[in-house]
């Protein structure tokens, strides 16, 4: 590894070619001994620090069209914490379930599982049948991982059947020294950005591209007004940025005055501040409270001078889904694609119906997608959101930032990359130097 490392440090594209792939790595892991170790707590009290670990594991055999990557960072997504609090349900089923696919697919269902859905880094080996990339490349990879050998995902990649979510669904994530992807999960890594800033928009920027930007989800057109809950969260910061990038007016919902701060130096003027006003969408576990729908409606007005929201990017779910249907413009679309606080949404049906509106399940991103959302990080026009880094050992410590919301944008981790700040192109310097406020917009804070 240490050779590796070297090679890679070395600044030269292609010393990696040709050194031997070790025959084991560092990878954080659960392991699934452990799968039920948190019953019976309550989500809150399951700690991500308590069952990820970093482990020496066996590197996979490389098959065709897959690649091995040297992973010089990764970051932190939820379905991190999700696989670390085995919940809704342990991904050791999921392993089991792909393992039992093919004889490919079955190196990945064993009894521990590295996790992760982001990396940057360089290809180290590629497998059987793979052209477009090889040894040197320097890559960012997306987590759709799909087989296509059925026609309905012929369209729209991320309508396979058997469509998984790579470090989540599958084994062999980025939260690791060394990765395992297809190799039609690689795309090129943004010059003008470090390891660590590489890694961080990944799966969140193209969800929330998905989600709020393509034909598949909101199409949001310009002077569209958006709400953004979670406005300075992991998917929340991109989507912000779609928004304004976009020439819509972005409506955004956090929790605190040092995230209204942030989502204000990104360029958003309407900010509310969710725990400052107090809103209890729910009287008690059963109830909502419409009067509450309507003091937020209200606000939202009052912040917009008279406008009611195009569309909706909803995630926290049965929290706040009521409101997000009743304050939906006639006609509007609720987009969402996730249900942190609860999946079993309640909402009141009259307004939906009578008021023409939709509701649009948004999932990652498919191939083409993804690769639009990695050309912006490119050519700086969307940029990575990356609060602060950890060690790889310390990936528990990042995951329970996430779980227990103390964090902003996105947090980074460092795998085989020694520190921060390394990995910019030189001829990607003066490019850098114009973004480099905008790059540096979360970190720290
Ligand atoms: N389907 C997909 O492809 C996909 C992709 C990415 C993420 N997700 C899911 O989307 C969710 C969010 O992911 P993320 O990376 O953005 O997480 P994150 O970084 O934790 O950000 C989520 C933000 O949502 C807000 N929030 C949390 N609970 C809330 C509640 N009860 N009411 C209102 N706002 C709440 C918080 O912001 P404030 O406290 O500032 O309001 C938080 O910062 C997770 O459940 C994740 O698994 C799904």
């Amino acid at each position: 590894m240490k050779q590796i490392l070297e090679a890679v440090l070395s600044g030269e594209p292609g010393a990696v070619a040709g050194l031997a792939v070790p025959e084991h790595y560092r990878g954080v892991v659960v392991r699934k001994d452990e799968q039920a170790m948190f019953e019976g707590l309550e989500s809150r009290d399951k700690d991500p620090r308590k069952s990820l670990h970093l482990d020496e594991v066996a590197t996979p055999e490389l098959g065709p069209g897959e690649a091995l990557v040297a992973v010089m960072a990764s970051s932190v997504n939820f379905n991190t914490v999700w696989t670390s609090i085995f919940e809704p349900v342990s991904t050791f089923g999921f392993l089991e379930r792909y393992g039992r696919l093919n004889d490919l697919t079955r190196r990945h269902d064993l009894p521990y599982h590295v996790v992760g859905s982001d990396l940057s880094g360089v290809v180290l080996q590629v497998g059987p049948g793979v052209s477009r990339w090889k040894a040197g490349d320097q890559v960012v990879a997306h987590c759709l991982s799909v087989e296509l050998e059925d026609p309905q995902g012929h369209d729209d990649t991320m309508m396979d059947p058997q469509q998984r979510i790579w470090g989540f669904e599958t084994n062999f994530g980025g939260l690791a020294e060394l990765a395992l992807v297809k190799s039609n999960q690689l795309m090129p890594k943004a010059p003008h950005l470090t390891w660590e800033e590489a890694a961080a928009p990944g799966l969140v920027n193209s969800t929330a591209y998905r989600q709020l930007v393509s034909k598949n989800g909101g199409a949001m057109k310009q002077g569209d007004t958006v709400l953004v809950w979670g406005a300075s969260g992991g998917l929340g910061s991109y989507a912000t940025q779609y928004v304004l990038n976009g020439g819509g007016i972005p409506v955004c919902v956090v929790s605190s005055p040092e995230k209204a701060e942030i989502v204000r130096r990104m360029g958003a003027e309407l900010v509310i501040d969710r725990s400052a006003e107090g809103y209890r969408f729910w009287k008690d576990e059963n109830t909502q409270d419409p009067r509450e729908w309507q003091r937020f409606g209200k606000r939202i007005r009052e912040l917009t001078r008279g406008d009611d929201i195009d569309i909706v990017f909803e995630h926290p779910g049965r929290e706040t889904f009521g409101a997000s249907v009743y304050v939906t413009k006639k006609g509007g679309t609720i987009t969402t694609c996730a249900s942190t606080s609860g999946y079993l949404h309640q909402y009141d049906n009259r307004y939906f119906w009578m008021n023409l509106k939709r509701i649009v399940g948004s999932h990652f991103a498919n191939y083409r997608e993804s690769w639009e959302a990695n050309r912006l990080i490119a050519k700086g026009l969307i940029h990575p959101t990356l609060s602060r880094t950890y060690p790889l050992a310390r990936t528990g410590d990042a995951a329970y930032d996430v779980h227990r919301n103390l964090h902003q944008g996105k947090v980074g981790v460092l795998c085989l990359a020694p520190e921060e700040g390394l990995g910019v192109a030189p001829e990607a310097q003066e490019f850098r130097a114009r973004h480099l406020e905008a790059i540096n917009r979360f970190r720290d804070v």
